[in-house]
């Protein structure tokens, strides 16, 4: 594992400092682990924040340097290898338009624990962020989801990487999360409902409260019933963690004309196992249709933005890309978005100089890289990528794409 990192931590609020008091309890002189990082600047928006993460972290027992940073998110990413994005999600648009950060951020690690903002997302607003040398190193990016549990280290944090990282950076990551809990690598296309699953610490919170409305009515203290519940619980999750499937679990406790079986069959009367099903699907597609919606508006900001200007040209993640992956020297990348998200910067270096002066990548739409393409000047216009003899014959055609990828395996189309 990598060493002598610096992490910065922009927005390190509640999930923030659980993750940060998590990695300073690993390294504290009682536990010493080895960590990764030899020190953490801790970033908020106000220095009354800082202060109050200062006056109860800055005499802890850890080996690792701490810095408390207030509105200058930019000076700490640049000073960081690794950057935790740890704000609320409607302020992130705000955060990366933060002066210098997302140039500070090119050739960092980002890992993101934002709900509801994808890797594509998140990469675009890096990108859009970035002045024209920060775009030359990739920014990887990469999402975590912890739970509330974090603050007393029972977390369960779903991962999701980018194809293009590196097992160093993977390492990292899975250290870090795994300082408050447990942590868990899933594919980009079962995030939305791995994050839901995280949440669903809410929904189970409901039958608890029912639980202890119950014994409530039968006469039992809440604390009673609350301290009760809690070591039921954890026995449960327990046996679930040894293996028992909980169908099995049920019948075995469940004795004929028993207690067990009467309480069974009043939850299965009210619906609540498709209630609990119901409530996995419905928080899942909420989050699909925030993130298409998200999409959506790029699109459309990205192709105003460029009507006005050029060409628009799509280059789709198929095969060929493979190809321009190795021409980006990253032949072990698989086309899908999160190769498509690494691919953007190594993309946007390697094929400036091809498609001419004044192009530049503003983007990863859906399953592409869209490529900017300054408008030739008019009439008889050559080839604006090249100096090849195809003409181009209308303003939507005969972009000469030799430069870009292979004859015989590119797929492209234009926009205009
Ligand atoms: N809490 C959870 O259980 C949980 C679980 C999974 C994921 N998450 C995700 O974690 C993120 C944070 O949630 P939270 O509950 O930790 O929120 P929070 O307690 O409100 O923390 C947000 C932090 O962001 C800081 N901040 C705001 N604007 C900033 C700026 N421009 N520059 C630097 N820092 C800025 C705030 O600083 P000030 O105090 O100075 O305003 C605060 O420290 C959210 O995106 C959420 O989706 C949370």
């Amino acid at each position: 594992m990598d060493s002598d990192l610096t992490l910065a931590i922009i927005g390190c609020g509640n999930m923030g400092s659980a993750i940060l008091c998590g990695i300073l309890d690993a390294t504290s002189t009682t536990n010493n682990k080895e960590s990764p990082f030899t020190r953490i600047v801790a970033c908020t928006k106000s220095q009354a924040s800082a202060d109050k993460l200062e006056s109860r972290y800055a005499r802890h027992s850890s080996q690792i340097q701490l810095d408390f940073v207030a509105g200058d998110n930019a000076t700490a990413a640049a000073q960081a290898d690794v950057v935790i994005l740890g704000c609320k999600p409607y302020l992130v648009d705000a955060v990366l338009a933060e002066k210098g950060l997302c140039d500070a951020l090119a050739g960092k690690l980002v890992v993101s624990i934002i709900a509801g903002k994808t890797i594509g997302v998140l990469v675009e607003g890096i990108a859009k962020n970035q002045s024209g040398s920060a775009t030359e190193s990739t920014t990887m990016v990469a999402r975590a989801i912890p739970n509330v549990a974090a603050s007393v280290r029972e977390s369960m944090t779903v991962i999701e990487l980018p194809d293009a990282a590196l097992q160093s950076q993977v390492k990292v990551i899975e250290w870090m999360f795994s300082q408050i809990g447990m942590v868990k690598v899933i594919g980009g296309e079962l995030f939305d409902c791995g994050s839901m699953l995280m949440a669903s610490l809410a929904t189970v919170s409901v039958a608890v409260d029912g639980i202890l409305d119950g014994c409530v009515a039968e006469g039992m203290r809440r604390a009673d019933a609350s301290e009760m519940t809690a070591q039921c619980l954890l026995g449960l999750a327990k046996m679930l963690k040894d293996g028992h499937h909980p169908a099995v679990l049920r019948e075995s406790i469940s004795s004929p004309r028993g207690c067990t079986m009467q309480g069974l069959l009043a939850v299965e009367r009210a619906g609540v196992r498709s209630a609990f099903a119901d409530s996995i699907i419905a928080g899942t597609g909420h989050l699909k249709r925030l993130q298409e919606k998200q999409l959506d508006l790029l699109r459309s900001s990205i192709r105003s933005q460029l009507a006005s200007v050029g060409l628009l040209l799509v280059l789709r993640l198929c095969h060929s890309h493979v190809s321009l992956a190795q021409r980006c020297r990253k032949p072990q990348a698989r086309p899908s978005n999160a190769f498509g998200a690494g691919l953007l910067n190594h993309c946007a270096a390697s094929t400036r100089s091809r498609i001419g002066a004044g192009s530049r990548v503003p983007g990863i739409i859906d399953q592409s890289i869209v490529f900017e393409i300054p408008r030739p000047p008019t009439r008889n216009r050559g080839c604006p990528c090249c100096a090849c003899a195809v003409r181009a014959n209308t303003e939507q055609d005969s972009i000469c794409m030799d430069p870009l990828t292979d004859r015989e395996d590119r797929e492209l189309s234009l926009v205009s």
